[in-house]
């Protein structure tokens, strides 16, 4: 049972609203974040153990592992929603719990919208909880929905729309809270295949025109490679990186030409095997 979460998730999504002051590139802000030695206890259960990384601002990391592993409390630690029983965690020259969750946005693995929310409201949450207005939040979220293929939607209550959709707006959301960091916990999980290719080279484009530091956890290797600059292959649960690579660049800026180009294919199947070896 999961009993040792400080604060339910709906409740952390309130939380990473909170105080977000501008870092950097005010347009594009990024920062880097660096983690030594990182431990993590669920009471007795060892969840972490030995973790180093290191992402540099604006480069997008991607974190694969087996179901299980701690995928999300690595997250969830590294935003400052869990204490490490050991190690440093540094985002964008903050160790402290307080000024990483300033600095860092958190897409829970459900999108988490409000039912009772439009589309619109849903995805200016992040703006209101930062103090501003409800008019000016919704403005400002709202000229983003063209460009997130949502004009029309605004109005929408979730279960209105798509699963796409609803991951757009939980993006969208994500995004707009202006933070360096972007911690992403396997975004289209719920998708199917057809929505979950389109929807990864539309984060492709999403990312190229408004670069953050990403933090990318999917159990999909060909979604971590095609999306991120670097991937890390995590063991079985107690954590740990197994495996490291780069993404093949530079990439077809059509999806399907990147992920067939032989580069490609190449450390996918060294990622794969990795990740088979990881999961035993
Ligand atoms: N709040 C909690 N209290 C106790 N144990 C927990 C808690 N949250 C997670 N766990 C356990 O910690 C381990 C890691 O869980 P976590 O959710 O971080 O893994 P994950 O890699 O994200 O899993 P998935 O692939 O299913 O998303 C699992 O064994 C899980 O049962
Ligand atoms: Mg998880």
């Amino acid at each position: 049972m999961r009993q040792d979460t400080k604060m339910p998730t709906e409740a952390k999504e309130f939380a990473i609203g909170n105080a977000s002051p501008a870092f950097g590139d005010l347009a594009h802000p990024g920062a880097a974040v660096s983690i030594r030695g990182l431990r993590h206890f669920y009471g007795s259960l060892e969840t972490i153990e030995g973790f180093d990384m290191e992402c540099p601002p604006h480069r997008v990391l991607g974190l694969v592992g087996p179901s299980g592993c701690g995928k999300t409390t690595l997250l969830e630690t590294i935003c400052g929603l869990q204490e490490p029983a050991a190690g440093n965690v540094e985002v964008g020259g903050a160790l402290d719990p307080r000024g990483r969750l300033a600095r860092c946005a958190f897409m829970p693995q459900r999108d988490m919208l409000l039912p009772w929310l439009s589309a619109l409201d849903n995805s200016a949450l992040a703006l209101r909880n930062r103090g501003t207005g409800r008019k000016k939040a919704r403005k400002e979220a709202g000229q983003l929905f063209e460009r997130f293929g949502l004009a029309g939607f605004e109005r929408a209550l979730p279960a209105e729309l798509s699963g796409g959709m609803r991951q757009r707006v939980a993006f969208l959301r994500t995004l707009v809270s202006g933070k360096p960091v972007l911690a992403l916990d396997e975004p289209f999980a719920s998708l199917d295949a057809i929505t979950r290719s389109e929807m990864q080279a539309w984060l492709a484009g999403a990312l190229a025109t408004d670069p953050r530091t990403v933090l990318l956890v999917t159990h999909d290797v060909e979604e971590a490679l095609y999306l991120s600059d670097e991937v890390a292959v995590l063991s079985a649960r107690p954590l740990r990186v197994v495996d490291k690579m780069s993404a093949p660049t530079p990439r077809a800026p059509d999806r399907d030409a990147a992920v067939t180009d032989p580069s490609f294919v190449a450390v996918r199947e060294r990622a794969t095997t990795s990740l088979r070896g990881a999961a035993g």
